[in-house]
């Protein structure tokens, strides 16, 4: 199959790369530039696992092509953390949000585009942001109160 030129920047990085137009942004991330922080569960749309964040909102990579991704800002779980854990992450392991982490990137990111937009979110709020992310382990209480605390301490920050 024809191979078709982008160029997209991915974690504060320009990258140019050829691919086929089939190839998902999802499989672009993990195969091509080794960013396995992006997690594929389902690669239908439906777990959240796969989420990063496009132009700054929160997508699911094995829904989008990656020829789709021409031109945007991409922001995965690696760029998050480039300088340690950033504060939402830090809240996950104080509060004990992950447990097997399968869940935990796409968890973390759609957490930290919703609290960009919501600084200071009802636990019900952060229910309903969370609620196409879905987690085999922990029950979602601790991730909720982990997405509190980030909150608090992403308040804390400003
Ligand atoms: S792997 Fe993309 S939503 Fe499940
Ligand atoms: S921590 Fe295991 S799926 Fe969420």
């Amino acid at each position: 199959m024809a191979r078709v030129s982008i160029g997209l920047t991915v974690n504060g990085q320009a990258v140019s790369a050829e691919v086929e137009p089939r190839m998902t942004l999802a499989d672009f991330l993990r195969d091509e530039l080794g960013l396995t922080g992006t997690k594929l569960g389902c690669e239908h749309g439906v777990c959240g696992a796969c989420t990063v964040l496009i132009d700054g909102a929160a997508v699911r990579s094995c829904l989008m092509l990656a020829v789709q991704a021409e031109g945007a800002d991409v922001l995965t779980i690696e760029g998050l953390s480039h300088n340690g854990l950033h504060p939402v992450q830090e809240a996950y392991w104080e509060h004990h949000g992950l447990q097997c982490g399968f869940c935990t990137p796409g968890m973390v990111l759609t957490a930290y585009a919703f609290l960009q937009e919501r600084p200071d979110p009802s636990d019900e709020e952060i229910r309903e942001a969370l609620a196409g992310n879905l987690c085999r382990c922990t029950g979602y209480q601790n991730i909720v109160v982990a997405v509190r605390a980030a909150a608090e301490k992403l308040a804390g920050a400003r």
